[in-house]
């Protein structure tokens, strides 16, 4: 088992190990008094693993109230929202009982944003099952839900008590979800860890998922630590995000996250390369990562719709936009765009490679 601090202003502890999820109930007692555990999780997950987490809370001495929520990203919204807080209700949960969020970066997002709100916040834990929510959303403390104007526009900054991710429950993730978290995973690599980005190249054996989980917790939890609202340093885990966000946008929700960032990335790299950041070679290496992991390097949306739709980001501020581009595998900075320069950037990010 692996353990990596969060030191963010209320510190936790992200705990990572094959077959942790039959000792959730151990672990989350030593994290807080068994009481009232209000757990919370999709239809698919909470078929596939709520007996199980159930069962070891109540070994426990926790007293468990259980919800179940219909999957996909369709439920990330004010209504599911308002059910959770509902059933938070029917289930008295007070402040000092705790909120379990077990299941995707969807489950997490929308249930920590209830936690946060519930009595003004309550304490939640995080028991991640998709490698996107074990190695991105289940840590740093961003929670909330979509709203018809966009995504993840109403939410809160709300820091879990602990997370727990079992390696093992990703054997029952459809591929192009495990592809997903991937797309982050790599992005790490790209970000600040060569050797990680190697690692990740060729693909990824099952008995490695463990160490590459916790490289990447500890990597998104050291910039976590030092811009927990996200206004500096933070915003280098937007790599691939910008033109990403963009390209979902573009495709109505209908490419998954982890694939649009996919592409983001490349094109990230094709700005950069233009601007003589990078080379070449960077963006065919990043090229190729992407494709051994089942990743698109591609879409299909012109370069007018991309820079239309990344006019309408949410992290642009006033008149700029920031984009994270790489110098190298390994190494990104931050570089400031004031959005006239969109469409000319849209472009560059659609050249086609030498
Ligand atoms: N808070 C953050 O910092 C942050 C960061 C990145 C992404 N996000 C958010 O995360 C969401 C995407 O997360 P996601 O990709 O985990 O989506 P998700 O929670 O919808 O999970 C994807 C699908 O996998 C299924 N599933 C989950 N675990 C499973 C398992 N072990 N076996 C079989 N099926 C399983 C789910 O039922 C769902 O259908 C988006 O809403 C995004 O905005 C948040
Ligand atoms: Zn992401």
């Amino acid at each position: 088992m692996k353990t990596v601090a969060v030191h963010t202003g209320i510190p936790y502890e992200v705990s990572i190990g094959r077959g942790l999820l039959g000792r959730a109930g151990e672990w989350l007692a030593g994290l807080t008094a068994p009481r009232v555990a209000a757990m919370v999780a999709d239809d698919t997950v909470d078929a596939l693993y709520g007996d199980q987490v159930q069962q070891s809370l109540r070994g426990a001495g926790f007293r468990v109230s259980r919800m179940r929520f219909a999957h996909g990203e369709a439920s990330k919204t004010l209504e599911t929202y308002a059910a959770v807080l509902a059933f938070f209700s029917e289930s008295q949960i007070t402040r000092s009982d705790i909120v379990v969020a077990l299941g995707g970066g969807v489950t997490g997002d929308l249930v920590g944003f209830a936690a946060a709100t519930w009595l003004r916040g309550v304490r939640f834990a995080q028991i991640p099952t998709t490698l996107l929510a074990m190695v991105d959303s289940s840590v740093g403390g961003k929670t909330g839900v979509d709203l018809p104007a966009g995504k993840n526009l109403a939410g809160a900054f709300h820091q879990p008590v602990g997370v727990l991710c079992d390696p093992d429950v990703l054997s029952t993730l459809p591929g192009d979800v495990f592809a997903d978290g991937m797309a982050e995973a790599i992005k790490y690599g790209v970000l600040c860890d060569e050797a990680l980005f190697n690692r990740l190249a060729g693909g990824l054996r099952p008995e490695e998922l463990e160490t590459v989980i916790g490289r990447c917790v500890a990597i998104k939890a050291e910039i976590c630590a030092e811009d927990e609202r996200d206004t500096g340093r933070r915003q280098l885990l937007n790599l691939g995000h910008t033109l990403g966000h963009a390209i979902e946008r573009c495709s109505g929700y209908g490419m998954p996250h982890g694939h649009a960032v996919a592409v983001g990335m490349v094109y990230a790299a094709r700005i950069a390369a233009d601007l003589g950041l990078c080379d070449a070679g960077c963006i065919a290496r990043l090229k190729a990562a992407l494709r051994a992991n089942g990743l698109p390097t591609d879409a299909d949306y012109p370069a007018q719709a991309l820079a239309g739709a990344a006019l309408s980001d949410k992290k642009r501020s006033g008149g700029t936009l920031t984009f994270v581009l790489p110098r190298a595998i390994g190494r990104c900075e931050l570089r400031p765009v004031p959005v006239e320069r969109l469409p000319d950037l849209a472009a560059c990010a659609l050249r086609p490679d030498v």
